[in-house]
C-alpha cells in the first residue's frame, strides 16, 4: 500500500465522526508494464503498473471520484462492477454501453456514490479482454460508526484469484475472433499476482502466502477477478465463515470450499485456531461441461506465525474439476441477512416477466477457419457492438444505432436442455429491451444444451437482483415459482445459471439508463451472449438520469517534465473529440465542441519578434462557424514562439485562392492593397513562410465540418488545427445528407508506431524550453 494512503485509512480509523460522508479522489493510470510469470516475460496493461492494481477504499455512501488516464495504444474503460451507479450510468464504464472508450493520452473522470451496499466489489476494464490484467479491488466499509453485523475481525486481507496467460491476451481474443474458434486457455491461476508453482518452470518457486496468528479473526475479501474460470477456493483444516457476497450481507454459514464465479465477490471470516504450521490453500476450476479450459490448480500457502522452517504442509484434496454438487452446497446456504437494519427488499409482484435462454450457437462467417464461428446468444438474438455508446444514442436519440425490440421470450420455444435443435444459428442485433422506471422485473436465466450446456455466470449492471429461485432442466412456470424464496433470498450482482438449469431474479428497475446484462465468462460476452435494458426516466430530477459529463482531458500526465510541446491557431490547441464532430453537427450532439473559435487571436502581440513571456495555450474543441456560401479571407500568419517555422497548411473540403504573401507581420491596411484577385493560384494547401503571412480566400458552398491543419504531422498531433462549420444553405442540392449506415464511430486509435515517433521528437527537442512551450502561432 503507497504510504500517502497507509495515513488516508488510518485517519480514517482514529478520528471520530465530523462528517457522514466524505468525496475520495484516486488518479487511475493506464500503462503498460512489463511482468515476468511462468518464466515468460511479457508487457501487459495495467493500472498504475500494478497486478492487480490498486485497491480503491471508501464507506458507504461516500462519492468517489476516478480520473483515469490512459498513456496506452489501447482504448481503455473502467468499470466499477457491482456498484449501482444510482443516476450515474456515464460512470459505469462499459465501452460502447455507457461511454465511449478513453483514447490514447485522454483521460475520464467517473464520479459515483456508494449508497446501500458495503463489503467487497472489484474494478476493471470494461473492453475487449484488458480485465485479464486491469482489475483491482473495491472496499466500501460500513458507514464510521456503524459495526459490521458479525464479529469484528482483527484484521482485513484482499484476496484477488485472476488468470494469466503467457501469450498477450489481447493477441489471445484476436486470434480467436479472426478464427472463429474458441480462445486459448489461460496458462495458470494466480492468486493476488501470485501463480503458484507450476510445472517446467522452477523459478516461479513456492506461491502466495497468507500469514496469519494464532487466535486472530481475518476477514477475507476475495474476488473472482479471473477471465473466463469459476474457481474453488479452500484452506485445509479451516472452514471459512461467509459473511457477504457482492457486497451485501448474508446469513453467516460455515463451509469448507468457496464456489466464486467471475466478477463475484465474497467476503469470509477466517480464525486462525488450528496448530501453528502451514496449511495448503488451493485455488482450482470448475467446470461441468465438456469444455476446455486451464485445469491447473494453484497451490497457495496459510502460514502461521512462529512457524518453524520447513515444516510438513499440511495438506487437502482439490474438488473435482466437474463437481457440481460442491458448487451447490455454497451456492444454496446463500440467504440474505435480511435483518431489521438490512431487510431484504424482494419485488413480490412482477411487472415485466422475462424469460431468457442463453447459449452458443455456430453462424457463417467467410474469413473464419471452418467458415463459421462460435457466437453467443439470449434468447437467440447474438449482440452486436454498436460504435457509440448507447446510452449516449438513447440520451440524444440518435437514431439507427440500436432497436428496442429485444424478445421477451425465445422467439421458438424448444426443449431447451434436451437435444440441440438442427439449426444452431442466431440473429444478430443490437437489441435493447425497454423497462418502465420503478417496474419490478423478473428474469428466468434458462441455460441451453445447444452445443453444450454450459455453466453461466451472469452479470447485470446498474442493480443488484435477488436470486429467488434455481432449478435442473427446463423451468415450468407453473411448478417451479411456488418453491421461490420470496422471504430472504440471496442479493447479488452476479449469478451462476447452472449447467443444463434455470435461475430466477427479481429487481425493482429503479435507475434509469441502459444497462448490460451478460455472461462474465469474457469468452460468451466476446461472442455475444449479452443484451442491455433501457430503463426508462421516472418523474424529476431524482428519478432522472443526468445528461453527461463534459470530456476531462489531461494533455500531458506522462511528459518527461510534466509539460508538452504544443501547436495552436490563435492561441487555440485543437482537441481531438470522442466522438467525429461532423456526427455530432448534424446529430445536434452537445458536449462534443463549442463553435467559438477566436476570428483573432486574443490577444495581439509582435508575432515575429520576441516571444511573449506566458507561452501557453488555451486546449479547446473549437468551431469556427460559417453561413453557407459566404466569402472567406484567412490570413496565415507564422510566430515566432520558441522559433518561427514553415506550417505547410492544408484545408478540407474546399480549393483556395492565394491572393497574398509576406514576411513579418501582416499589415491589414497595406498588404492587401497587393493582392493578387485576377489569377492567383488556386490549391488545398499552401506553405506559410518562416516568420511572414498568406492571406487565401475562399466561398464556403460545401456544407459540413472542415479540418484546416498545419500538414507537418508533427505540428497537427500538437494541436495546430481547427475546424470550419459550414451550415447548410436551402434545400437538398445545399445540404450535406445523413451519414451513411456503416460510418466507423469513436474508434481514433494511435497506432503504435505514431507514438513512438511523437516520443522520439520529443526527445531530440530536448534543448528547448519545457515549460510548458508553445511551437508555432498563426494568425487567422
Ligand atoms: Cu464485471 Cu459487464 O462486467
Amino acid at each position: 500500500m503507497a504510504p500517502w494512503f497507509r495515513a488516508l485509512l488510518l485517519g480514517a480509523f482514529l478520528f471520530p465522526a465530523l462528517v457522514e460522508s466524505l468525496v475520495r479522489h484516486y488518479k487511475f493510470s493506464v500503462v503498460s508494464k512489463n511482468f515476468t510469470k511462468l518464466c515468460a516475460t511479457k508487457s501487459i496493461v495495467t493500472v498504475d503498473g500494478q497486478f492487480p492494481g490498486p485497491t480503491l477504499y471508501a464507506r458507504e455512501d461516500d462519492t468517489v471520484i476516478v480520473r483515469v488516464t490512459n498513456h496506452v495504444t489501447d482504448n481503455a474503460t473502467i468499470h466499477w462492477h457491482g456498484v449501482r451507479q444510482f443516476l450515474t450510468g456515464w460512470s459505469d464504464g462499459p465501452a460502447y454501453i455507457t461511454q465511449c472508450p478513453i483514447q490514447p493520452g485522454q483521460s475520464y473522470i467517473y464520479n459515483f456514490t456508494l449508497t446501500g451496499q458495503r463489503g467487497t466489489l472489484l474494478w476493471h476494464a470494461h473492453i475487449s479482454w484488458l480485465r485479464a490484467t486491469i482489475h483491482g479491488a473495491i472496499v466500501i466499509l460500513p458507514k464510521r460508526g456503524i459495526p459490521y453485523p458479525f464479529p469484528k475481525p482483527d484484521k482485513e486481507k484482499i484476496i484477488i484469484l485472476a488468470e494469466w496467460w503467457k501469450a498477450d491476451v489481447e493477441a489471445v481474443i484476436n486470434q480467436a475472433t479472426q478464427s472463429g474458434l474458441p480462445p486459448n486457455v489461460s496458462d495458470t491461476h494466480t492468486i493476488n499476482g501470485h501463480p503458484g508453482p507450476v510445472p517446467g518452470c522452477s523459478s516461479q518457486g513456492a506461491g502466495y502466502t497468507l500469514h496469519v496468528e494464532s487466535g486472530k479473526t481475518y476477514l477475507l475479501r476475495i474476488i473472482n477477478a479471473a477471465v473466463n474460470d469459476e474457481l474453488f477456493f479452500k484452506i485445509a483444516g479451516h472452514n471459512l465463515t461467509i459473511v457477504e457476497v457482492d457486497a451485501s450481507y448474508v446469513k453467516p454459514f460455515q463451509i469448507d470450499t468457496i464456489f466464486i464465479s467471475p466478477g463475484q465477490t465474497t467476503n469470509a471470516l477466517l480464525t486462525a485456531n488450528q496448530g501453528i504450521g502451514k496449511y495448503i490453500i488451493t485455488l482450482s476450476p470448475f467446470m461441468d461441461a465438456p469444455v476446455g479450459l486451464d485445469n491447473l490448480t494453484n497451490y497457495a500457502t496459510l502460514r502461521y506465525k512462529g512457524t518453524p522452517t520447513n515444516p510438513p504442509t499440511i495438506l487437502t484434496s482439490v474438488p473435482a474439476q466437474n463437481a457440481t454438487p460442491v458448487t451447490y452446497s455454497f451456492i444454496d446456504s446463500l440467504r440474505s441477512l435480511n435483518s431489521p437494519q438490512y431487510p431484504a427488499k424482494v419485488p413480490l409482484t412482477v411487472d415485466h416477466s422475462l424469460f431468457f435462454t442463453m447459449g452458443v450457437g455456430v453462424n457463417p462467417c467467410d474469413t473464419c477457419v471452418n467458415g463459421s464461428k462460435l457466437v453467443g446468444d439470449i434468447n437467440n438474438v447474438s449482440f452486436v457492438m454498436p460504435t457509440i455508446g448507447l446510452l449516449q444514442a438513447y440520451h440524444y436519440d440518435i437514431s439507427g444505432v440500436y432497436t428496442v425490440d429485444f424478445p421477451a421470450n425465445p422467439p421458438i420455444p424448444f426443449n431447451y436442455t434436451g437435444n440441440s435443435p438442427s439449426n444452431l444459428q442466431t440473429n444478430n442485433g443490437t437489441r435493447l429491451h425497454r423497462l418502465s422506471f420503478n417496474s419490478t422485473v423478473q428474469i428466468v436465466l434458462q441455460d441451453t444444451a445447444v452445443i453444450a450446456p454450459e455453466n453461466h455466470p451472469t452479470h447485470l449492471h446498474g442493480f443488484n437482483f435477488f436470486v429467488v429461485g434455481k432449478g435442473l432442466g427446463n423451468f415450468d412456470k407453473n411448478k417451479d415459482p411456488q418453491k421461490f424464496n420470496l422471504v430472504d433470498p440471496v442479493e447479488r450482482n452476479t449469478v451462476a445459471v447452472p449447467t443444463g438449469g434455470w435461475v430466477a431474479i427479481r429487481f425493482k428497475a429503479d435507475n434509469p439508463g441502459v444497462w448490460l446484462l451478460h455472461c462474465h465468462l469474457e469468452v460468451h460476452t466476446t461472442w455475444g451472449l449479452k443484451m442491455a435494458f433501457i430503463v426508462e426516466n421516472g418523474k424529476g430530477p431524482n428519478e432522472t438520469l443526468p445528461p453527461p459529463p463534459s470530456v476531462g482531458v489531461n494533455p500531458c500526465a506522462t511528459c518527461v517534465n510534466g509539460s508538452q510541446l504544443v501547436s495552436d491557431i490563435n492561441n487555440v490547441s485543437f482537441v481531438r473529440p470522442t466522438t467525429a464532430l461532423l456526427q455530432a453537427h448534424h446529430f445536434n450532439i452537445p458536449g462534443v465542441f463549442t463553435d467559438d473559435f477566436p476570428g483573432n487571436p486574443p490577444i495581439p502581440f509582435n508575432y515575429t519578434g520576441n516571444p511573449p513571456t506566458n507561452i501557453q495555450t488555451m486546449n479547446g474543441t473549437r468551431l469556427y462557424r460559417l453561413p453557407y456560401n459566404a466569402t472567406v479571407q484567412i490570413v496565415f500568419q507564422g510566430t515566432a514562439v520558441i522559433a518561427p517555422e514553415n506550417h505547410p497548411s492544408h484545408l478540407h473540403g474546399y480549393n483556395f485562392f492565394v491572393v497574398g504573401k509576406g514576411l513579418g507581420n501582416f499589415d491589414s491596411n497595406k498588404d492587401p492593397q497587393k493582392f493578387n484577385l485576377v489569377d492567383p493560384v488556386e490549391r488545398n494547401t499552401v506553405a506559410v513562410p518562416t516568420a511572414g503571412w498568406i492571406a487565401i480566400r475562399f466561398k464556403a458552398d460545401n456544407p459540413g465540418v472542415w479540418l484546416l491543419h498545419c500538414h507537418l504531422e508533427v505540428h497537427t498531433t500538437w494541436g495546430l488545427k481547427m475546424a470550419f462549420l459550414v451550415e447548410n444553405g436551402e434545400g437538398p442540392n445545399e445540404s450535406l445528407p445523413p451519414p451513411p449506415s456503416d460510418l466507423p464511430k469513436c474508434q481514433n486509435v494511435i497506432s503504435n508506431q505514431f507514438l513512438h515517433q511523437f516520443l522520439r521528437l520529443d526527445i531530440r527537442r530536448e534543448g528547448l524550453p519545457r515549460k510548458t512551450a508553445k511551437v508555432a502561432q498563426k494568425k487567422l
